[in-house]
């Protein structure tokens, strides 16, 4: 991994405060530019702190120019652009061996990025290097993003 995204992944990990919903998309686009490829990337964090919409600017970042919308129902959004990006919504996922039945190990194709909100139904299931982002709002109402790497 290059300096340039050695600075930009320790930013990641200090923490990136953002104020609006554009500003979220737009430093997920920068990150995903940065992001290594067959890598899963978790987004922990209570309802409406921004995991889909920093997905929906991670997906920009990708070259994906299609909508993004929660999987909430459908569990499990495919989509393609300069690499493939799984997205996961586990939030409904009653037991965590339902991840099995995503068979996202069948569907992934190398370069992809998948993306797990709601990771804390799925914990058994996930490879231990994974990368982790954790959201949360701020007193004054401003959402930090914080970067776990192993
Ligand atoms: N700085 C910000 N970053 C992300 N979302 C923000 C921000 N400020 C306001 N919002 C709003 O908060 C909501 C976040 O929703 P969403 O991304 O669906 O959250 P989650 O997937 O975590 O439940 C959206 O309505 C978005 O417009
Ligand atoms: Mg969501």
């Amino acid at each position: 991994m290059g300096m340039k995204e050695d600075r930009l992944f320790s930013q990641w990990e200090t923490g990136i405060v953002t104020h609006s919903a554009k500003e979220t998309e737009a430093v997920a686009a920068t990150f995903a530019q940065s992001l290594p490829p067959d890598l899963i990337l978790t987004l922990a964090g209570d309802l409406g702190v921004g995991k889909t919409t920093f997905v929906r600017g991670l997906a920009r970042g990708l070259g994906i120019e299609e909508d993004i919308t929660s999987p909430s129902f459908a569990l499990l959004h495919v989509y393609q652009g300069k690499r493939q990006l799984l997205h996961i919504d586990a939030y409904r996922l009653k037991q965590s061996s339902s991840f099995d039945d995503l068979m996202v190990w069948d569907i992934a194709q190398s370069p992809w990025n998948m993306v797990i909100e709601w990771p804390e139904r799925v914990a058994d299931r996930l490879p231990a290097d994974h990368w982790k982002m954790k959201a949360t709002i701020l007193a004054d109402g401003s959402h930090r993003f914080t970067l776990t790497r192993p």
